[in-house]
């Protein structure tokens, strides 16, 4: 199936398929636009599997890396329960919370670091900001930090594979292995010394398991939070005014990081794979076949949000569901939220103004997953 050159925006054929053609099957393909169809097929994990790897044939699922130890987003309950029952505890909001004096410092060096008055605010801020937080939440030394960004970099390029390449799967589980290896020696109050403790009805997480989950922290958390913030500063630049009013009123920065979220989401589209037969919106969907979830489209659904194609900083009813929905709900939705957030609060404190250049077209993601901005040019006032 033609999925439009995702170098143009989405949103205009989103809005037509929602009007026109909400649900389409061509071949094993479902593509769905609606929200309420959306939310239907991710909180149905029975009916919509993220087990992918049951579905594909064994020597492909082997090349994309899946069959050892499958990550938490491709497994459906009860594995999946066990395993967020076990990594959830790092992730209470009330740790992420905790979070707040270092991301805030992260973010204040580096704008620091900028002394042009034009930059880039991917690679001086957005980029290396995700990537800092989860290096230190994680417990890495600082030394290993260009390696960390490396190994983000590759793993963002292999996100929409749904596996990571077997080299690179080599090296960091190598890594890691040694890393947790260190932390059983030696626990302290890091994200890996809180995994190995980790115990639910008497289980714990395996070394393989712990490693695993690691990658996935890089991979998912990483690209995403960076196109969060970068999406968020374009559009404000955008919608004239906007700028000013978050400065004049911090309080209202939590509701344009939803706005932005909602707007533009970082992850456009998400996958399931029908372990039966089921009607969506009047089209059949065969047990088989691959359902691609348009959380992008879903978010300017004109049937849930009032105005959907206008930016509103300050919107007060925002059921998005740029996180997802159901059983895989983002883990590190309160992690990215507050990066977000303090970015924002750091940015809008410092400058008295700071507007995005038009992007061009070529710089934007070439991804029908994830929405961003390779390089995203911002001129600033002091
Ligand atoms: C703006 C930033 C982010 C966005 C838009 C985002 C989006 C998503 C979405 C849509 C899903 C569900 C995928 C599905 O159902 O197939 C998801 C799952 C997940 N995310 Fe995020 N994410 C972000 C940041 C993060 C961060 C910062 C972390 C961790 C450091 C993280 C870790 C995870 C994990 C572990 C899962 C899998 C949860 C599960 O399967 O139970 N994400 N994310």
């Amino acid at each position: 199936m033609q999925i439009p050159g995702f170098r143009d925006e989405p949103f205009e054929w989103y809005r037509n398929m929602r009007n026109h053609s909400p649900v389409v099957k061509d071949g094993k393909t479902v593509l769905v636009f609606k929200y309420d169809d959306c939310k239907e097929i991710l909180g149905n994990f029975r009916v919509f599997s993220s087990q992918f790897r049951d579905f594909m044939d064994r020597e492909v699922a082997a090349q994309l890396n899946l069959m050892a130890a499958p990550s938490i987003l491709i497994l459906d309950p009860p594995k999946h329960t066990k395993m967020r029952n076990l990594v959830n505890r790092a992730f209470t909001p009330k740790r992420i919370q905790s979070y707040d004096g270092e991301i805030r410092k992260i973010a204040e060096t580096l704008l620091e670091q900028e002394k042009n008055t034009q930059f880039d605010l991917v690679t001086s801020l957005s980029y290396p900001l995700p990537v800092l937080v989860i290096s230190r939440i994680l417990g890495v030394p600082e030394d290993q930090m260009p390696k960390f960004k490396e190994w983000s970099d590759k793993l963002a390029m292999d996100l929409g594979r749904m596996g990571v390449d077997l080299a690179l799967q080599k090296e960091m589980s190598e890594y890691f292995g040694k890393l947790i290896d260190e932390r059983r020696r030696n626990l302290g109050d890091d994200l890996i010394s809180l995994l190995i403790e980790s115990e639910v009805d008497g289980e714990r997480l395996t070394r393989q398991e712990i490693t695993g989950f690691s990658i996935l922290l890089l991979a998912a958390g990483n690209e995403t939070t960076t196109n969060l913030i970068g999406n968020s500063i374009l559009t404000l630049s955008e919608y004239s005014g906007s700028y000013q009013m978050l400065k004049e009123k911090p309080s209202l920065i939590q509701s344009a990081v939803e706005e932005s979220l909602r707007y533009r989401s970082p992850v456009q589209s998400t996958r399931r794979v029908a372990k039966e037969n089921y009607n969506i919106g009047g089209t059949e969907i065969s047990k088989g076949d691959f359902v691609s979830v348009f959380l992008g489209s879903a978010n300017r659904d004109e049937d849930i949000f009032t105005d959907p194609e206008n930016f509103i900083p300050d919107r007060k009813e925002n059921r998005h569901i740029a996180f997802g929905e159901g059983v895989h709900f983002c883990l590190g939705a309160p992690l990215a939220r507050l990066e977000a957030k303090i970015v924002l609060e750091a940015v809008t404190e410092k400058y008295s103004d700071l507007r995005a250049v038009k992007p061009s077209p070529d710089d934007r993601l070439d991804s029908d997953i994830m929405y961003g901005y390779r390089k995203l040019l911002v001129k600033r006032e002091n």
